[in-house]
């Protein structure tokens, strides 16, 4: 299979996963990835990379079969540090968070009603508490990470676990000796300006 259609693989993948989570988000998610795997496929090119090794490592974790096709697509998927789009997350963090949007208003592939991409931290960093006005849904594909929702005690996740934050719920991700990476989705009001960091 060409490299790139790969990609699209990816994204058919991601709709069965966000449709499993059985919330209107989570299907309107599956519905905009299921639309884009059924046009015709836009060609990808190599891509801006960051955190290579730690992606590659927690793709290795007790993995959801998708990461073997992320693995193999990670060439061409436009990573980023988490804070670079306006600086809201201090460096000291966000130099160790990946993101990748791959389908949205700022995605590699164009959408203007949801965010969907993917998302690593490193080992043993917390990932101080943030909240933002999207609803937003983090899938488990290999690693661990402890989440805390709205102040509760945190929650090991795990490979397959799915993190649903309602829209404004403060939340925190915390790393320990493993790094991890998830999908995430962000959908309602996907705007990144009422995004804040509290933490
Ligand atoms: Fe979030």
């Amino acid at each position: 299979m060409t490299l790139y259609k790969v990609f699209y693989d990816v994204l058919a993948d991601l709709a069965d996963l966000f449709d499993a989570e059985n919330r209107i988000g989570g299907h309107e998610t599956a519905q905009e990835l299921r639309a884009i795997c059924g046009k015709v496929h836009t060609p990808l090119l190599p891509a801006h990379q960051v955190l290579t090794e730690t992606i590659q490592q927690a793709l290795t974790i007790n993995p959801l079969p998708i990461a073997a096709k992320i693995a193999k697509v990670m060439p061409l998927i436009h990573w980023h540090s988490s804070g670079m789009v306006d600086g809201r997350i201090r460096p000291e963090i966000s130099n160790h968070l990946a993101t990748a949007e791959l389908v949205g208003p700022d995605g590699m592939i164009y959408s203007e009603h949801v965010r969907v991409g993917l998302f690593a931290q490193s080992p043993n960093l917390n990932y101080v508490t943030r909240k933002h006005a999207a609803e937003e849904t983090f899938i488990m594909l290999g690693g661990s990470a402890y989440w805390q929702v709205d102040g509760e005690d945190p929650v090991l996740g795990k490979t397959g676990d799915m993190i649903f934050h309602p829209s404004n719920t403060p939340h925190a991700t915390i790393t320990k000796d493993e790094p991890f990476i998830s999908a995430w989705r962000w959908t309602g009001d996907i705007a990144y300006d009422q995004y804040t960091l509290t933490g």
